[in-house]
């Protein structure tokens, strides 16, 4: 028997929890606490034409790249941050490679919302703007290259301590030449830029949201 080669994580049976435009998120089959995301069919199947034509590129790109920033948190013993989402590794999956991460909840212990759906739901309260001004803040503070910020890409997390805002998704330089992860000068310039259109999307949410109520 080979022992070095770890047994497949078994999800093709199950169903996503939750989906992205190019994850699927399944709940991790061996812990109620921990949820696995893996590439989207489409997305695996696309992967395989990109891959022939340039290999740096395709999918899989974006989850090494975003692996390399949970490794470089850890470096910098920033991973603990309560406003990132936990990392546990890379995982081999029957539905290809995948990352496992901290399942976060709500108060019910469902699924937490993502602040987009938040906004669709409930709208934009100046609570809502305080916090999302502060995750502004911490993820400026401790430079952390947060580049695909949009409301969909984090969550509103209930646990004993109260609730908090979290990053579930978009870490990782995405340019060709990484300026952000070689300048913090650079990279907390734009983290600021695009804090404030990814509010300004939110508050355009938000408007829609009440002139449709009116209608
Ligand atoms: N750690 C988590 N805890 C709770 N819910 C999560 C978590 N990670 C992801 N989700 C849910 O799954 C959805 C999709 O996850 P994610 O953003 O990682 O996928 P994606 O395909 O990379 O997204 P995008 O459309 O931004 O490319 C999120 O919008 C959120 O609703
Ligand atoms: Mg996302």
């Amino acid at each position: 028997m080979n022992h070095s080669t770890p047994p497949l994580l078994e999800l093709g049976h199950l169903r996503p929890i939750a989906a992205g435009s190019y994850r699927d998120i399944y709940q991790h089959p061996h812990d109620e606490n921990l949820l696995v995301k893996v590439l989207t069919e489409k997305a695996r199947s696309r992967r395989e034409a990109w891959y022939k034509a340039w290999r740096s590129s395709g999918p899989y790109k974006t989850l090494s790249r975003e692996v390399a920033e949970y490794k470089s948190l850890r470096r910098k013993n920033l991973h603990e941050l309560s406003f990132i989402q936990k990392f546990y590794g890379k995982a081999e999956t029957d539905l290809g490679m995948g990352i496992v991460v901290e399942k976060l909840c709500d108060r019910a212990g469902g699924l937490a919302p993502t602040v987009k759906q938040i906004v669709q739901k409930n709208g934009l309260n100046d609570e809502l703007r305080r916090m999302l001004h502060e995750l502004r803040d911490g993820v400026i503070e401790n430079n952390i290259v947060f580049t695909d910020i949009k409301g969909s890409n984090i969550v509103l997390a209930h646990d004993r301590h109260g609730g908090r805002l979290v990053v579930i998704d978009g870490l990782g330089d995405r340019l060709w030449l990484p300026v952000n992860t070689m300048s913090a000068k650079v990279n907390q310039f734009n983290r600021w830029r695009h804090f404030e259109r990814a509010m300004a999307a939110l508050e355009e949410l938000n408007r829609d949201r009440v002139s449709s109520a009116a209608d």
